[in-house]
């Protein structure tokens, strides 16, 4: 699926009369299938600004288009199926259910159908080297495992797009390493769009365009209108 971002912003609210803008007209285009890293320090906005191209949060101003759609013009209803049918959400903290096994965990998107599911959920868990955890809990787990569990949630869906915030800044180099390449792996085998923050600029080059962000606004690696 391919993605466009046109004059994006978003403030919050401080006080009566006082608004903080934390993202400042951002255009963006992606192409379907593109790997897109995102970078910049830390409170640039890169968390907040995947948040809202995830549909998770919404613009003040701007819009989002997912193929053609404008995605904020319609109901929490639609953002809420289209979530759940066609993006896949990596975070830095796996935010995994503890209570919940690992396969479990990774049925969690797709719980009202997740008997015809659970065939697809195991053979991911082969797929990255997990299902003799499959009903482990997730404080049983290391920090890898528990990151290779949320990769596995966030494919579950078969997502034509994939967000990942930091999802390798908790771990060491060599496991951080290996999740990025089932990541990736299994990105081109779905030929889904991935859009990536990354502080290491060895994964940022595996990228097919990297944008730096700085304090709101994309600083560098703006999109070749040309390519278009
Ligand atoms: N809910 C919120 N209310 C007010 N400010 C926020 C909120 N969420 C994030 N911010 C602010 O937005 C800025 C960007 O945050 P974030 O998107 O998390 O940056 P990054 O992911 O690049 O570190 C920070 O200054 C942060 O404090
Ligand atoms: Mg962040």
């Amino acid at each position: 699926m391919n993605l466009i971002v046109k004059n994006l912003s978003k403030s919050y609210k401080k006080m009566k009369f006082l608004e903080i803008e934390i993202l400042k007209n951002i255009q963006l285009r992606i192409k379907s299938g593109q790997k897109l890293a995102l970078t910049g320090p830390s409170g640039a906005g890169k968390s907040t600004l995947i948040h809202i191209l995830g549909l998770m949060d919404k613009p003040t101003i701007g819009k989002v288009y997912i193929n053609g759609v404008d995605c904020f013009s319609k109901n929490d209803k639609y953002l809420c199926s289209m979530r759940r049918e066609n993006i896949g959400f990596m975070f830095q903290f796996h935010y995994l259910m503890t209570d919940f096994t690992v396969l479990e965990n990774i049925l969690i998107p797709v719980w009202s159908i997740r008997n015809i599911k659970l065939e697809h959920a195991r053979n991911i868990l082969k797929k990255i080297g997990l299902i003799h955890r499959q009903d482990h809990y997730i404080n049983e787990l290391s920090g890898g495992e528990q990151q290779r569990v949320a990769l596995a949630r966030a494919l579950i869906n078969n997502p034509k797009i994939v967000f990942a915030d930091e999802p390798t800044g908790n771990l060491d180099t060599n496991t951080g390493i290996e999740i990025e390449d089932l990541l990736f792996e299994s990105i081109s085998e779905l030929k889904a769009t991935l859009i990536f923050v990354t502080h290491n600029e060895k994964l940022a080059a595996k990228a097919d365009k990297v944008i730096k962000m700085l304090d709101g606004k994309i600083i560098e690696g703006e999109c070749d209108e040309s390519l278009y």
